[in-house]
């Protein structure tokens, strides 16, 4: 595709136009760095979303998980891991920390841990009436009424990624997990009123171009409010042990891409780019993301939340590495944020 064609496409998805998968496979494949895309990504993303880099504070409450999919390190065969979960107290007083480091959001993030509701349901009422954090949830899926429940408590937000748009990968890597109930929980959290998060891995075995397509047309279809894509990674304890990782210049132009489908989404530069690449976050931050994720986790456990390799490295450094990262923003121009005050 030359340059004038690629004009003439940006031009039309910026106009409105949904384009083709085709289209879309065709500009994930342009050879790299695919500067003039990221470089449109990120005009947007200036006159969208401003200049300020809005930070969350993620704290992983429990490792245990009791799904078996493939690509992924919490999978509940992997019997190296040492399981923990979160007391309340704990959880409490790193919200506290959060709040402290004037940071406006907090997620709760676990693997597919059946926690009980009712003692979930009071620990997002005190974190309410504790805090004036926005609440967000990623605790894979749950029951309706569980949704319902936590909505009700007071949750503001819940994050659930797709994955995988392609139902055969989904299905391959994903056993006892079901592709149509993951898009209809997706569905029922817009419904409920939740901001919702989706997002996708780039580089799964026997993915193709098209399949990343359909991700980025999936995720305009339901208009994500947040929307997270990073590289696999493999992991030694999973089957896909032994299959290459993604690459970081095709997570990036899927960032510029989502970046011009959903103008107004907050895409965060992924922990998992910054993995693959040490200047990766930096990257996805000049190539249309705006959030950080910065991972409050007590020591202790955090290197337990061993999702895939290099993450417990990557955040038990951030202390160094991000004070490094916002500054080197802030010489580009950009500055930290918090999100708009509840109502
Ligand atoms: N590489 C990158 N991301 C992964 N995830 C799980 N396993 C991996 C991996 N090996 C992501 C998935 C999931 C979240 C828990 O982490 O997208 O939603
Ligand atoms: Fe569990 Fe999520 Fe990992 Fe699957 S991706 S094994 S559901 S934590």
């Amino acid at each position: 595709m030359d340059i004038t064609v690629l004009k003439e496409k940006l031009t039309a998805i910026m106009s409105g136009q949904t384009p083709s998968r085709e289209e879309l496979a065709a500009i994930l494949a342009l050879p790299s760095p695919a500067t003039y895309l990221h470089t449109i990504a990120d005009q947007i993303r200036q006159e969208r979303c401003g200049d300020a880099v809005l930070l969350r504070g993620i704290i992983e409450i429990s490792n245990i998980c009791n799904q078996s999919c493939h690509y992924c390190g919490l999978r509940k065969e992997n019997k190296t891991l040492t399981r923990y979960r979160m007391g309340e107290g704990e959880i409490i007083d790193t919200v506290k920390k959060i709040q402290e480091a004037d940071i406006s959001t907090e997620v709760l993030q676990s693997g597919e841990d059946k926690t009980d509701i009712k003692w979930f349901s009071s620990l997002i009422r005190r974190i309410r009436k504790e805090s004036d954090l926005f609440i967000t949830l990623s605790l894979g899926e749950r029951s309706q009424e569980d949704y319902l429940t936590f909505k009700d408590a007071g949750a503001d937000r819940y994050l659930l990624k797709h994955e995988t748009a392609s139902q055969k990968l989904f299905d391959a890597l994903r056993p006892g997990s079901s592709y149509s109930s993951r898009r209809n929980a997706l569905l029922l959290f817009k419904e409920l009123g939740f901001e919702t998060g989706t997002g996708c891995m780039v580089g799964l075995p026997l993915q193709t171009m098209e399949d990343l397509a359909d991700d980025l047309l999936y995720m305009k279809t339901i208009e994500a409010d947040m929307i997270g894509i990073g590289p696999f990674i493999p992991h030694h304890a999973t089957p896909l042990a032994h299959h290459p990782a993604g690459t970081s210049d095709t997570v990036l132009k899927m960032v510029s891409l989502t970046r011009l489908l959903l103008p107004k989404a907050n895409i965060p530069a992924t922990t998992s780019l910054g993995v693959l690449d040490r200047t990766g976050r930096r990257k996805a931050l000049q190539a249309g993301a705006n959030v950080v994720m910065l991972d409050f986790t007590p020591e202790n456990y955090r290197k337990h939340y061993d999702i895939y390799p290099g993450k417990t490295y990557v955040t038990a450094e951030q202390d160094q590495t991000l004070p490094l990262l916002l500054r080197e923003l802030e010489n580009i121009g950009r500055t930290t944020g918090r999100d708009q005050p509840r109502n």
